[in-house]
């Protein structure tokens, strides 16, 4: 049985792409279950006049565009909820205009004084959001009440940008009330990472440095920076990918076992990991990070022939790393990762690779075996769920031999269709109030001075761009960096 919540939300960006195709069929997700039903209001904003009905048909249209039926008295009674006001951030007397609506909205729907802001726009306008917000008083007062803060990504452009960004958001809310948006922590086979971790003494016995070799990150795309390239060449892969998404997914992997399972306890345990990070020298970072850039193949445009991309850009477009922890845990257990756009194929995925037993009792002098496969564990993350453990077995047969087999759970079709989008889980945790699924702050200031240090090398020195082709897994750099450590990547094509 759903727990209904209560709240007015106001969005900014609330005619954007992320809101249409993303939040409003989330949050008819979250009516449809009863996590939210006849106490709350969704006050959508932007620059764009428009009014309320022209709104709700926008809303039912995003409903439609994602799958839903729309003819339903359900999706009529949800859209009957949203109301638009258009705005600009910058006017600050205006704010007035929107406290008298949130205040009308949560009286007419007992929402209790329950308030989620949700900015989902250009991250220059966030600081000065938050502070009107708190200025103009439309942060509810109260004991039992609550005020949330949500916010997209980009979380600054640098921890210098980051550190600035927080301190303008601190001065209206506390750490415990802003959700950083990574919607990576809201997909189903990440957070899994934990259960799979410390509900298994199978797994977690042999978490360290002991028995596992190296654990291995790919985020892989398929396409290109499509139409995104004006927020994308100031940004590269670096920004975009590895200083959120990527750094999540390793301290969830590299973490303590938390004290409990909270919010507070996880949070404590991922920084604790990203502050045993190794933040690069100059020379180390050169050496232990590569970049790409995606040239062209047949009629695909190289990146930097793609719209609104300056010709000489050098944006990275692919990145490939090693990354060293100091501690008793992980000292001397490589982490790689890479991730990078017009690539083989989409998909996501993390290769544990277990240390080959230390003596290999098959491998005696007449004997034809192959040696030991490593042990592997495989997390598929996208698209199928799942796991996939490589063991040794004997082979089927009179003689003795060993070969590699695979243990395979994947989520099946119909648990697939029915695993909850990222959006829902996240706007359900920001209703409960659960931070376990949002970046906190350390956790962010660590990813960034870790990235910072790559990218004031990089900046340095003109990169030899394009380097990959399309539909590849990268530039040949990506492959040396491993093999410089005699590793490869458990993922190659056509493996
Ligand atoms: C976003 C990046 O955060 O993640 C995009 O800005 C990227 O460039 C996207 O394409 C990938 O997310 P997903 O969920 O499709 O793997």
């Amino acid at each position: 049985m759903a727990t209904e919540r209560k709240a007015v939300f106001l969005f900014f960006g609330g005619t954007g792409d992320l809101a249409y195709r993303k939040l409003y069929p989330s949050l008819f997700n979250l009516y449809r279950k009863g996590n939210l039903r006849s106490h709350f209001a969704v006050i959508g904003t932007s620059r764009a006049k428009m009014d309320d009905d022209k709104f709700r048909a926008a809303i039912k249209k995003s409903l439609a565009d994602s799958g839903n039926r729309t003819d339903s008295k359900e999706a009529s009674d949800f859209v009957s909820h949203f109301y638009y006001q258009d705005h600009d951030v910058t006017d600050t007397a205006h704010y007035a205009v929107l406290k008298d609506l949130m205040d009308k909205l949560d009286k007419k729907y007992k929402a209790e004084g329950h308030r989620i802001f949700y900015l989902s726009m250009a991250p220059q306008f966030f600081g000065t959001i938050a502070q009107d917000l708190k200025t103009q008083g439309l942060l509810s007062e109260g004991n039992d009440v609550f005020n949330r803060l949500v916010i997209e990504k980009p979380f600054g452009r640098d921890y210098d940008s980051a550190r600035l960004l927080n301190d303008a958001l601190s001065k209206s809310f506390d750490e415990d009330q802003i959700f950083r948006i990574d919607h990576y922590l809201g997909k189903e086979m990440i957070q899994n990472i934990e259960a799979l971790r410390f509900g298994n003494t199978l797994v977690e016995s042999l978490w360290n440095n002991r028995y596992i070799d190296n654990i291995q990150v790919t985020l892989s795309e398929k396409l290109g920076v499509e139409e995104r390239a004006s927020y994308y060449d100031n940004s590269g892969a670096l920004r975009d990918m590895v200083q959120n998404h990527i750094m999540q997914i390793v301290s969830l992997l590299a973490m303590e076992q938390p004290v409990a399972f909270t919010d507070t306890d996880i949070r404590a345990e991922k920084v604790k990991a990203l502050r045993s990070l190794r933040v690069y020298n100059v020379a180390d970072a050169a050496t232990n990070f590569v970049r790409g850039q995606y040239g062209s193949i047949n009629e695909q445009a190289d990146y930097r022939h793609e719209d609104n991309v300056p010709h000489d850009s050098t944006t990275e477009t692919f990145v490939a790393g090693k990354l060293l922890f100091d501690n008793y845990r992980w000292s001397g257990t490589p982490f790689y990762i890479r991730t990078g756009k017009m690539l083989a194929d989409k998909f996501t995925r993390v290769d544990v690779v277990f240390k080959r037993p230390l003596v290999d009792i098959f491998a005696f002098p007449q004997s034809q075996n192959t040696p030991l496969a490593a042990n592997v564990l495989t997390i598929f993350v996208e698209p199928h769920a799942g796991f996939s453990l490589q063991l040794n077995a004997k082979t089927n047969d009179t003689g003795f031999s060993t070969e590699p087999i695979k243990l395979d759970y994947l989520v099946d079709a119909q648990k697939s269709k029915d695993t909850p989008e990222p959006y829902e889980r996240l706007l359900h945790d920001v209703l409960k109030g659960d931070g376990t699924n949002f970046s906190s702050w350390p956790e962010v200031s660590y990813a960034w001075k870790f990235v910072d240090q790559i990218r004031r090398v990089w900046d340095l020195q003109e990169p030899q761009f394009p380097n990959y082709t399309p539909h590849s897994m990268g530039p040949a750099a990506a492959e040396e960096l491993i093999q410089r450590d005699h590793r490869e990547w458990v993922y190659r094509l056509n493996n």
